[in-house]
């Protein structure tokens, strides 16, 4: 059979797309853990692997067996027919229980141990899934962020997950198990981040047109690197000057004060707060860099980028997005 071309060019860029999604040590792998409870899901997954790869052999050979052995052969007799045998009924009903135990009994364990109360000396977070990106309140540190976790390395986390409008999920794959967001349920995560790095994150369950839009990024770093960033966030953003005074302007006078809160110049809560928007290094829940351009864009047309965004279009000029553009990434 002769394959066309095209068709041939499509195999090929699936083939290279399913390859490259399942890298190894891609960004949103499941098998580089980078916590406690990501390392003890890995832990059952290796158990499970190695058990369906086993019985995968036995029927696979037993299989081959019987085709080699019992195949018709011209002018032989028929097999012996067999009606009932017991060993062999009751070693296919407890050899599948014993399998299911095998999986069950650390499935069990890791399921308890990953509920478990948080230690007392665990950092308190909330996580609030929104229509579409991520809130993330510390509130023993007075901080409020959107969609950048930080964290630091060697301390337990104790996330509680809520949803204020529809049901999210969330998963961050190298940090663990993804955990629903449900709106008037609270759910919990407490996990161990052990190695500094940055972490991808991504909205697990449909919530919507932008659904796929929903990411999040997790930074995990070293204690006083995570001090500074505390101390960073808290801190009263600096006066403004020049084109960036002018952006503050615009700020002020435009719908944005409705949303978003920026530590004293307003206080909106329907969308995320700017105090220190220009640290982060995302835009548009994990969507675009946080840079002058990609901002531009992004506030002179969010739906073009990000489907169904509640943020709407301010008909800003050129100019004016530019500055108002400087004036937010000048917020650290
Ligand atoms: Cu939020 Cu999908």
């Amino acid at each position: 059979m002769r394959g066309h071309p095209p068709s041939r060019a499509r195999f090929a860029l699936a083939a290279v797309a399913a390859a490259g999604g399942c890298a190894w040590d891609g960004p949103m792998t499941t098998v580089v853990p980078g916590s406690d409870f990501a390392r003890e899901i890995l832990h059952v997954y290796g158990i499970i692997t190695w058990a369906s790869v086993g019985i995968a052999l036995v029927v696979f050979v037993g299989l081959a067996w019987v085709l080699l052995r019992f195949r018709e052969k011209p002018g032989g007799a028929l097999p012996v027919q067999t009606r009932g045998h017991t060993l062999l009924e009751l070693a296919w009903t407890i050899a599948p229980a014993l399998v299911l135990l095998v999986i069950a009994i650390p499935t069990i364990q890791v399921i308890f141990r990953t509920q478990a109360s948080p230690a007392p000396q665990a950092l308190h977070v909330t996580v609030l899934g929104r229509q579409w990106w991520w809130e993330f309140r510390y509130p023993a540190l007075g901080v409020v962020t959107a969609n950048e976790l930080h964290l630091p390395a060697g301390r337990p986390v104790a996330l509680t997950l809520e949803g204020p409008d529809v049901i999210h999920s969330f998963w961050v794959p190298r940090l663990g198990g993804k955990r629903d967001v449900v709106p008037g349920r609270l759910n919990r995560l407490t996990l161990l981040p052990d190695t500094p790095g940055e972490y991808w994150g991504q909205c697990a369950e449909f919530c919507g047109v932008s659904h796929a839009n929903m990411g999040l990024r997790v930074v995990v770093e070293a204690p006083d690197a995570f001090e500074r960033w505390v101390a960073a966030q808290r801190a009263t953003p600096a006066e403004p000057a020049g084109a960036a005074a002018e952006g503050k302007a615009i700020y002020a006078r435009s719908a944005c004060v409705g949303c978003h809160t920026i530590r004293g110049v307003s206080a909106g809560v329907l969308g995320p707060d700017l105090t220190t928007f220009g640290s982060r290094r995302m835009l548009g829940a994990g969507l675009l860099p946080n840079t002058p351009d990609a901002l531009v864009a992004w506030l002179k047309d969010p739906a073009a980028i990000k489907p169904g965004v509640k943020m709407p279009a301010l008909g800003l000029r050129d100019a004016e997005a530019r500055a108002l553009a400087t004036y937010l990434l000048g917020l650290k």
